[in-house]
Order: structure tokens, then C-alpha cells, then sequence
């Protein structure tokens, strides 16, 4: 029997836990997820969220250990998205009058995910507060942060923020709360989440951070992972950092090979970097997923990117790596072109122009012909080293 777990006094996680979760739209989940639901008990009892569609049993059973989910009067969809608003057609069968609080374009984009049904809205905006009895539940609109529709619930009385898809992780687990678990565990996944759907979104961040500045908040309850009630100072903290896109001197160095020469030289940018008292991250695609890049990029100031020419173009792992760091594009990063070809060299100018057009100020591309010599290396390592000192941020 799945219960209902009471976070603050007469407020309860009613989510579901998603143990099997591997890919959140090409992001892998190797820690599963979770969908963070939560219902407070007043005079009008409020669902905040729901789950993804074929987690609504667990939730129902969840609503049903303390509460008649007939008795919902209000239902906040703070995030259109359907990992949070999946389950509000079931629900709202069993309690047909509720009220459905979202935002505008909430409302908007509910009406074009659930067609035909007849729901009672109300929308809200910044500053709004919803009285449910004894708890007074405000509302920031938190546009971007994940969709236009996005907001957060703030519950004054028990300085709870209700905060969807920010601060998030995707973590399955029994434990709610950061206490609970390793928070090294939490802050990785925390990290790699931002990286990996936050981070297009600094400038919303920021302003989503300033509008919930002046909250005194003592938990965050996001709608994914684990709950932040002991670290909250050091995620808003980190929130800020990413939004602002503070970086770290580390390179992270990422490629594939037919032969072996760009490997040598993607080693090679590795060594030169190390010996510039520079941290690295060294990663070939063949082995390691996209989205774990990511969470490395997130704090790096080098990205560098190598790929030998494969029938006029880059290889298919960094191609796929390409596309997804330029739908995310990481601003304020030095960007470096390299790889081996045997004729036409197309691949280096092909990555130069991606990583350009993410916005990165690019250091000279590295190109060479077949495999290079010990000459050829001497002499790439000499470039690379007077680039980096260029670009400022190495260490002489
Ligand atoms: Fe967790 Fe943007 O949905």
C-alpha cells in the first residue's frame, strides 16, 4: 500500500517513484526519477501537481491513504509539462469541481495537451494568493523555467516553496528529504539536471531567483528527486553560479576516432591543459553519454571538440553530440576545432562553425593530415599551449 509521506504539518508528498527511468527525452536517468505531487490539507484541500499518466494509480493510492480524492477542491498545475500534468484528466474524474490554478499560458497549454474536457480554471499571476482555509498559497511566475507556463506556489504559513521543475533532480529513492541521502549524490544530479534542461534558461533563472529572493523560505520542494530542506543555501547558491554561467579553469576535451589520431591529439590537448594547472575532462564518445558531457560542461571554461573527417563530414557520435550541446548552448566558453583527415578535412571547419554559433569565442582550429608525427605533435602542443595563454586563462 502506497502512502502518503507529510513533509510539513498537514502538507503530504503524494507522488510517484520512477525506479525504471533511463531516458527523459534523450537525458539519461541512470538514477530513475521521481514525480513530486503534494497535497495540503485545509478547508479546501489542494492537489499541487500530478504525476506522468502511468504513475496515476500509485498517486491515487497515495491521496486515498489520508483523504476521499472526491474531497480536492483545488488542483495548482504549476508546469504544463506531462510529467507533471499527466495525470490530471483521471484525477479531476473523481473530483469534477475542482478548480484547476495555473498560470495564463498554463491554462493555454493545458487546453491544447487535453482536448474536449470541460475544466474550471483559474489563472493566476504573479503576486496572486489562493486562500485554502488556513493556508494562504501565493504564486510567482517563473516563465521559462522550464515552459512559458511555468510558476512556483509559495505557502507562507509554513515557508514552503512549491518550486516544479527548478532545483530539481531526477534521483528514485525512499527518502524525501537532503538529510537523507549523500548529498555529493544530490548536488552531481542537481547539476546535471541544470545542465541538462535548465541551462538555456539563465536569464529566467535569474530573474525566477530574484522573484523568490525576498520568500523566507525553510523548504524547497521541487517536482522531481529529493526535497531541499537542510542544503537549500547551497542550491540556490549553485543556482545562481549556473545561471550566471561562472566557470571553473577545466577543459572538457570530447571526440571519437576511425584510427587512433585524433585520440592522440584529443591526449595531447588533455596534457598540454594539465600542464597549464587546468582541470580536464577527457571523454570518448564512444563510451560515455551525452548528457553525462554535460554535467561536466556545466562549470567548464574550455570546450574542445575533436573529429576526423568521415565521408565529408564529422563522426555520427559527435555530430549527436553537436546538436545537443548547441540546443543548450553553454554561453561564455572558449570553443576549440580539432581532428585528423585523410582528404578534404571537412569535419574541423564543420565543428568550428557549431561550436561558433553556441556562442563560444574560438581558439585556432587543429587540423592534420593521416597520423602526426612526433614533429607534428611537438608542434600542435606549442600551439595550444600559446592559445591557451592567449585566451587568458592559463597559468604560465
Ligand atoms: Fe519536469 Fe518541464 O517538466
Amino acid at each position: 500500500m502506497k502512502k502518503a509521506i507529510e513533509i510539513k504539518k498537514g502538507i503530504y508528498w503524494v507522488g510517484a517513484v520512477d525506479w525504471d527511468l533511463r531516458n527523459f527525452h534523450g537525458y539519461r536517468t541512470q538514477r530513475g526519477s521521481t514525480y513530486n505531487a503534494y497535497l495540503i490539507i485545509d478547508e479546501e484541500i489542494t492537489l499541487v501537481d500530478t504525476v506522468k499518466h502511468y504513475f496515476y494509480g500509485e498517486m491515487l493510492e497515495r491521496i486515498k491513504s489520508i483523504i476521499d480524492p472526491a474531497d480536492i477542491k483545488y488542483i495548482i498545475s504549476n508546469h504544463v509539462e506531462m510529467d507533471h500534468s499527466g495525470s490530471l484528466p483521471e484525477i479531476l474524474e473523481l473530483c469534477p469541481d475542482a478548480v484547476v490554478v495555473t498560470s495564463p499560458n498554463g491554462e493555454k497549454g493545458l487546453r491544447q495537451h487535453y482536448y474536449g474536457l470541460d475544466w474550471t480554471f483559474k489563472t493566476v499571476n504573479t503576486g496572486d494568493v489562493l486562500s485554502i482555509g488556513n493556508h494562504d498559497i501565493s504564486f510567482v511566475l517563473t516563465q521559462m523555467v522550464h515552459w512559458p507556463d511555468s510558476m512556483v506556489s509559495y505557502i507562507e504559513k509554513e515557508k514552503l516553496l512549491l518550486s516544479n521543475d527548478a532545483f530539481g533532480q531526477h534521483i528514485a529513492s525512499d527518502e524525501r528529504f537532503d538529510d537523507e541521502i549523500d548529498i555529493d549524490i544530490i548536488k552531481n544530479e542537481a547539476a546535471k539536471y541544470y545542465a541538462n534542461i535548465v541551462l538555456p534558461y539563465g536569464v529566467s533563472v535569474q530573474k525566477a531567483l530574484k522573484a523568490v529572493s525576498s520568500l523566507d523560505v525553510e523548504m524547497i520542494a521541487p517536482s522531481h528527486g529529493i526535497i531541499w530542506r537542510k542544503h537549500i543555501d547551497d542550491i540556490v547558491t549553485l543556482y545562481k553560479k549556473w545561471s550566471e554561467n561562472q566557470v571553473e579553469t577545466k577543459a572538457v576535451i570530447v571526440y571519437d576516432t576511425m584510427w587512433g589520431s585524433t585520440k592522440k591529439i584529443a591526449e595531447l590537448i588533455n596534457d598540454v591543459f594539465n600542464g597549464k594547472k587546468i582541470t580536464t575532462k577527457l571523454f570518448n564518445l564512444r563510451d560515455i553519454h551525452i548528457s553525462d558531457i554535460m554535467t561536466e560542461v556545466l562549470d567548464a571554461k574550455y570546450v574542445c571538440v575533436g573529429s576526423p573527417t568521415l565521408n565529408n563530414g564529422i563522426m555520427p557520435t559527435v555530430s549527436a553530440f553537436l546538436t545537443y550541446l548547441k540546443g543548450l548552448s553553454p554561453k561564455g566558453r572558449i570553443g576549440l576545432a580539432f581532428g585528423s583527415y585523410g582528404w578534404g578535412g571537412q569535419s574541423i571547419g564543420q565543428i568550428y562553425e557549431v561550436l561558433k554559433s553556441c556562442g563560444c569565442d574560438m581558439l585556432e582550429a587543429i587540423s592534420f593530415q593521416y597520423v602526426p608525427d612526433n614533429e607534428i605533435l611537438r608542434a600542435i602542443e606549442e600551439k595550444v599551449k600559446d592559445d591557451i595563454v592567449a585566451s587568458d586563462y592559463g597559468q604560465n
